[in-house]
């Protein structure tokens, strides 16, 4: 079973409550949503494998370290995925970024695929998929298999709310993933939005309706 972090850091919650807000508008949603990627990202990287490189400094020459090579792909969920990526990218600005083009249906609640771009040598990447919402989990499921499909091996799911259903449902599809969220939420409503959740999270981003 993959590992699920929930993020408690007081500046996550902070703004996280604050994008919950009806009120927020979608420039300070946008705003604080590519923040939270970016506190986000400073943990899911934490294990990245380090080696130990040989420099000279003003005063001397020293051992010292750095990242090992192992390389990381950032892969959004359209559309509301793209609201983290500027985040992540301003701590890792050496990530490539793939697409992944994914609506939920109305009626079905199911997946729908609409686009799928990845950098070619995505499968030799560390590769995290973005999804502010995870709510029945299908979005999710359907892109870490996508990549899966397309000999992807090292992933990992972040996200900012998820409902308990959703969260199980990863796990049992993908139980080499590991989840990295900002708040687990209560559980689903009728239309499988997310209690108490933020609303649409791409219709809040870019003020569509
Ligand atoms: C939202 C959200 C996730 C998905 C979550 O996208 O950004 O991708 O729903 O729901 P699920 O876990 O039940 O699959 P949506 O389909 O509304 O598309 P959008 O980002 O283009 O608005
Ligand atoms: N997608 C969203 O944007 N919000 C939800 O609560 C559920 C799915």
């Amino acid at each position: 079973m993959g590992k699920l972090y929930v993020f408690d850091h007081p500046l996550i919650q902070h703004k996280l409550s604050i994008m919950r807000k009806k009120e927020t508008g979608s420039k300070e949603f946008r705003e604080l949503l590519n923040e939270i990627g970016m506190l986000m990202a400073y943990e899911v990287t934490r294990d990245l494998p380090l080696r130990d490189v040989e420099i000279e400094t003003p005063i001397c020459k020293c051992t010292t370290k750095m990242l090992a090579g192992r390389k990381l792909g950032v892969v959004p969920i359209l559309r509301a995925g793209l609201g983290m990526v500027d985040g992540i990218l301003s701590l890792v600005p050496a990530a490539k970024v793939g697409h992944i083009g994914l609506y939920r249906d109305p009626e079905t609640k199911q997946p729908v695929e609409y686009y799928c771009k990845l950098p070619t040598d995505a499968s030799e990447r560390l590769l995290i998929v973005v999804d502010p919402m995870l709510a029945t989990g299908g979005s999710s499921i359907a892109a870490i298999q996508f990549l899966k499909d397309r000999g992807c091996k090292n992933i990992r799911l972040m996200c900012l709310i998820g409902a308990p259903e959703g969260i199980t449902a990863v796990q049992a599809a993908h139980p080499d993933v590991d989840i990295y969220i900002a708040a687990v939420d209560e559980c689903l409503n009728e239309h499988a939005y997310i209690i108490p959740g933020l609303g649409d999270a791409g219709d809040r981003l870019f003020g569509t309706k």
